[in-house]
């Protein structure tokens, strides 16, 4: 029983917490594999609504081993936090783990993240502004600090020091901030380690056993492959190397490739993204912000309006090739409900040609033009059906036309927030 991965398809914020809550109840391990508190996964359960950043969606199931991997970024206030605030509410953390190898955000990442914005003015990413991609450039640059120094005081303030003279350098000399003094910040770090320690192991080997014993391992991925740094919308993507794509999960998580035997795309039934960037079928119109409302469509680590628009097949087509997805999650369905006709973009059209590439020059990738195919909405509550044949006509057919343009058949289809709000087609795991 190998391990199985779930990737966001588009720009993130495609629903993968959700659907891992409802894959988790066949996994012994549940992993992050990659970003930071960049990510926001909602889920909605029998315990409540809850917006994890860096604790796995499979946290509600006290007996699953939940995984904090290598790959990550990990702010230990921001992780100390979100484990208070899940046992507060009733929620175990008893069987959380997190890898010694996973790399420590700093006071400093921040501070550059939002002055390296700045500085970028109209060029800005439109970063989440948690210092992600200052801690992945410092863990590529080998100016990180891996959590597991923690565990050694000495050797922890030694390294922090030698980190913060390269980082004051930098604050100071050109982004014309303040120095950081080291001495607060280690105190601060040490409180944090009396706190974590209790979850810090290898968890590499964890993951690795349990796929030796034959359980399965459910790796949850974070942002969408849009965003990755090698394959996505370059330079309006997120920084930790393969993070969004499957690939990534095997790295991610300190387990061999050969292990993973499913790769699940979730995508939105439409497209959403926050921050700049390109994104060929934005709706910036009346239509957007009907999509905005009807879905709710806000942040959920920084609460920003997220930019609307048609489901972009071209896009989406390409990610499912990129990831090797043998089936696809299709969420929030129910969203389109009301509308009367959507539209789903079939191909682009570039200086005059008709495209089924996305490409890869900036000037190219905010030229594209959407074609769009439109099909009748349903205009019917979608919302309770958990079978396919309950969904309208109108509703079965857009699903159907998606398949086709992506190549790959949706397995789920999800109507609602909820952990049972699905359409389960093929049960995947
Ligand atoms: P993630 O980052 O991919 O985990 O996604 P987010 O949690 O950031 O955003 C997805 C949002 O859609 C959350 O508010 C979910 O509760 C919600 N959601 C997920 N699936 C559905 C669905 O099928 N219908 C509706 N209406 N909401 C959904
Ligand atoms: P989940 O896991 C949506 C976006 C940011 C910005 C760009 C770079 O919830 O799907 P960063 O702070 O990572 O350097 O910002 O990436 N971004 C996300 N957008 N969902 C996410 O995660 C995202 N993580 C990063 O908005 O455009
Ligand atoms: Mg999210």
């Amino acid at each position: 029983m190998p391990a199985v991965v779930v990737i966001g398809g588009q720009w993130g914020d495609e629903g993968k917490g959700r659907i891992v809550d409802l894959l988790a109840r066949k996994a012994s391990i549940v992993a992050r594999y990659s970003a930071g508190h960049n990510a926001g996964h909602t889920i909605v359960n029998h315990m409540g609504k809850f917006a994890l950043h860096v604790v796995p969606a499979g946290i509600f199931y006290p007996e699953k081993t939940c995984v904090i991997g290598n790959g990550l970024v990990i702010d230990p206030a921001v992780l100390i936090e979100e484990i208070t605030s899940l046992e507060t509410r009733g929620v175990s953390t008893e069987k959380l783990r997190v890898s010694d190898r996973a790399q420590l955000v700093m006071p400093w990442h921040p501070m550059i993240d939002i002055a390296d914005e700045q500085l970028r003015g109209v060029n800005a990413v439109g970063t989440t502004g948690k210092g992600i991609t200052p801690a992945f450039a410092d863990k590529v640059g080998r100016l990180g600090i891996r959590i597991a120094e923690l565990a050694d005081p000495d050797g922890f303030s030694e390294r922090l020091r030698f980190v913060l003279e390269h980082k004051n350098r930098l604050l100071t000399r050109y982004y014309d901030l303040d120095p950081l003094d080291p001495e607060p910040i280690e105190d601060e770090y040490r409180e944090h380690w009396s706190r974590l320690a209790r979850y810090v192991t290898d968890t590499g080997e964890l993951c690795r056993e349990a796929l030796r014993q034959g359980e399965r391992v459910l790796l949850e991925g974070a942002q969408g492959t849009l965003l990755d740094l090698d394959n996505g919308t370059y330079d309006f993507v997120t920084s930790s190397v393969p993070t969004s794509m499957a690939a990534g999960a095997a790295m991610g998580t300190g387990i061999s490739p050969r292990d993973i035997d499913r790769v699940v795309g979730v995508y939105k039934a439409y497209q959403t993204r926050v921050g700049a960037g390109p994104m060929p079928t934005e709706l910036t119109d009346a239509t957007g912000d009907r999509l905005r409302e009807c879905g709710q469509e806000y942040g959920t680590t920084t609460g920003r309006p997220r930019r609307c628009g048609w489901f972009d097949g071209v896009a989406a087509r390409y990610t499912v090739q990129l990831n090797g997805c043998q089936s696809i999650s299709l969420t929030r369905l129910d969203v389109l409900d009301t509308f009367e006709s959507l539209k789903v973009c079939v191909a682009y059209e570039l200086d005059g040609r008709r495209i089924m590439t996305v490409p890869a020059g900036r000037r190219a990738l905010f030229s594209t033009r959407p074609i769009y195919e439109e099909m009748p909405g349903w205009q019917t509550d979608t919302s309770r059906c958990r079978n396919f044949d309950d969904l309208p006509t109108a509703a079965q057919d857009y699903v159907r036309r998606i398949e086709k343009l992506i190549g790959a058949p949706a397995a789920l289809v999800s109507v609602g927030p909820e952990r049972d709000q699905a359409i389960i087609v093929d049960p995947i795991i």
